[in-house]
């Protein structure tokens, strides 16, 4: 079973691709096979433009990917668009041979067709409304798969698989497991979230029909680009206790300065440092010097993380959301404006007045309760997309069911390391757990 801890080469140049495209082919053979189908008569205007879409989302070098677009020909994308003289110097292979290798490259093969991924949403909406655990819809579906983001030390996959791989054995389904962190592994910072090498060991022993597992460490979940093996969608998206203040606060709400006063104000000074040959971040907190990766300030905010797991996902869980994050994410899933105030930090005394009847409903459930967001307020009728430098405008995503749940750790449902740590903090609040079903808005 391939366990990953480095993103794949990339290429810088054609001859490191043509090798690069070599390698892949004959490492997948299975998919060069496969790929034969994606050149078909049929599909190949379909395939020419995913691909092309690949090509300007990965992190190849601007040269490469303009002559490879190029190569590929014109929009819309056909057969007699392609530039086989063009192809052949970057690839060294002839068109059809060159989409094939490409398509296997990038990963393509695995993909299907976002209109034949998975289950339905209303489906999936329906599943979730009926069932206390949000991870039966794994049992459900054909070819369960999740996603986890910003992993951490690996205890919520442990924790699906004690609970879930025993049915998946006896169904004979496989389970595509895939999780990435940003923590650069061998790193002297981030501590108890590195991934636990003992458990990628035990995973490593698991029943390989039963269970794929990847994990992808020093890999920045916004820029999944460099990780052809993971699949376009998944059953679940999930991501436990998404990082602070990197979702804490929305750049396209709060400016830089605000969002800096107030990390001041509240964490510290801070500055950037080496230590044992790293970048890293130093706080000074209450006194107290602290170090964290380089990137622990650097703010994504919550648009950016529901964008992600929307367009990767069937089914979405956040949780173990702190305080912070939750209300700037929730003020990201409604459609009223009025909850997303240029420029106001969500402390907690502007919350009641800011969120009205749904901060003093949502303050005022139990741990262990849950509701429906839409039976508080209004959905957001499209999740803003970010913006993107290609030509191509990405499709609109709403989430057409949103559960809030209290707490950290639910009966029967699997948790991660930072939801068990909640019982110890006395002077943190409840945190969240928000169980969304996106969807993709048709284009006007
Ligand atoms: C609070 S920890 C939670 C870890 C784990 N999911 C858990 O529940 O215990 C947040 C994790 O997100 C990771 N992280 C932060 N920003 C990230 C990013 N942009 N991409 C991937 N991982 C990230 C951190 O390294 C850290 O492991």
């Amino acid at each position: 079973m391939p366990v990953q801890s480095n993103a794949p080469a990339t290429p810088q140049n054609p001859a490191q691709l043509r090798q690069l495209l070599k390698e892949s082919k004959s490492a997948n053979p299975a998919e060069w096979e496969s790929a034969r189908k994606l050149v078909h008569r049929s599909r190949l205007a379909h395939t020419l433009d995913r691909l092309m879409e690949r090509i300007q989302q990965s992190p190849l070098p601007r040269t490469l990917q303009e002559g490879l677009v190029a190569g590929l020909g014109t929009t819309p994308a056909s057969a007699e668009g392609i530039d086989p003289v063009r192809l052949k110097e970057l690839t060294g292979l002839p068109p059809t041979k060159a989409i094939r290798a490409l398509c296997v490259y990038f990963a393509l093969v695995q993909e299907k067709a976002p209109s034949s991924f998975g289950p339905a949403p209303h489906n999936v909406e329906a599943f979730v409304q009926q069932n206390p655990s949000p991870y039966d819809l794994l049992l459900q579906v054909e070819k369960p798969s999740l996603l986890d983001l910003g992993a951490g030390d690996l205890s919520f996959e442990e924790e699906l698989l004690k609970h879930y791989l025993p049915s998946f054995q006896q169904s004979g389904k496989t389970l595509t497991l895939h999780a990435v962190d940003r923590l650069q592994p061998g790193s002297q910072l981030g501590g108890a979230y590195h991934a636990d090498p003992e458990r990628l060991r035990r995973f490593a022993q698991y029943p390989p029909d039963n269970f794929r597992f990847r994990f992808g460490g020093g890999v920045d979940m916004m820029d999944l680009s460099a990780q052809p093996h993971l699949l376009a969608h998944y059953t679940m998206v999930t991501c436990h206790a998404p990082a602070t203040p990197t979702f804490a606060y929305e750049p396209t709400r709060l400016s830089p300065t605000t969002i800096r006063s107030h990390l001041i104000e509240t964490k510290g000074e801070y500055r950037t440092v080496r230590v044992h040959e790293e970048e890293a971040l130093e706080v000074m907190h209450r006194g107290q010097c602290l170090t964290f990766p380089a990137w622990k300030f650097v703010i994504q905010g919550p648009l950016a993380l529901l964008n992600l797991a929307a367009r990767r996902g069937a089914l979405c869980v956040l949780a173990a959301i702190d305080d912070e994050v939750f209300w700037e994410i929730l003020a990201q899933l409604v459609e009223d404006p009025g909850m997303r105030p240029t420029d106001v930090v969500f402390t907690p005394d502007v919350l009641p007045e800011i969120f009205g009847h749904v901060h003093q409903t949502l303050a005022a459930l139990d741990v262990g309760a849950r509701c429906s967001l839409a039976d508080l307020t209004a959905l957001r009728r499209t999740i803003p997309a970010e913006s993107s430098s290609g030509k191509r405008k990405p499709p609109t995503f709403r989430f057409r069911f949103v559960e809030i749940r209290r707490g950290a750790v639910f009966p029967g449902i699997p948790a991660g390391f930072t939801a068990r740590q909640f019982r110890q903090m006395s002077e943190e609040v409840p945190p969240w757990h928000l169980v969304l079903v996106p969807e993709q808005v048709p284009a006007r």
